[in-house]
């Protein structure tokens, strides 16, 4: 069992503590936005904020989220308003999409902190992998969301989902 604070709702888990945060939120809270691709922390794809830092869920146990604060992509804007959404979009920096949901989540947490990194700070931020290879459209995607994000660009609206999300999550 644990107890921890998911996209702003308090969930207790009914699960053993050595459970992969991943499974969790995945399988337990049906939050399938955080995707699973290695399982060993490497290539992103399951990349949470916790308590403010982007952290692979795959390799953060259950017990040790225990009272900490978790934001899934689910979380971040349900209606895919984050200006890192956007600016993806307008810089066609996505594919497949299967990385996305962690590169979103890596990028957020960047420019919560600092909304004007350099090309290096985000290269060294972002190592999530990307079969697609997205790479070259990455960094000025997230320069772009830290422009709208100061104020110097506005960048367009993305579609918000066309399905109803469950009420509290
Ligand atoms: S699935 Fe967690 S880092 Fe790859
Ligand atoms: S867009 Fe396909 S894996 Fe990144």
């Amino acid at each position: 069992m644990a107890s921890l604070t998911v996209n702003n709702q308090p969930l207790e888990f009914r699960l053993e503590p050595d459970t992969p945060l991943l499974w969790a939120l995945r399988d337990a809270a049906n939050l399938t936005g955080t995707k699973y691709g290695c399982g060993t922390g490497e290539c992103g794809a399951c990349m949470v904020i916790v308590d403010g830092q982007a952290m692979p869920s795959c390799t953060l146990l259950l017990g040790e989220a225990e009272g900490r604060s978790v934001t899934t992509i689910e979380g971040l804007s349900p209606d895919r308003s984050h200006p890192v959404q956007q600016a993806l979009v307008a810089e066609q920096a996505i594919q497949c999409g299967f990385c996305t949901p962690g590169i979103v989540m890596t990028a957020a947490a960047l420019l919560a902190h600092n909304t004007d990194p350099t090309e290096a700070d985000i290269k060294s931020a972002l190592t999530n992998i990307c079969r697609c290879g997205v790479y070259p459209r990455l960094v000025r995607a997230v320069q772009r969301a830290g422009q709208a994000m100061r104020g110097a660009e506005r960048l367009m609206p993305v579609p918000a989902p066309a399905v109803a999300t469950t009420p509290g999550i």
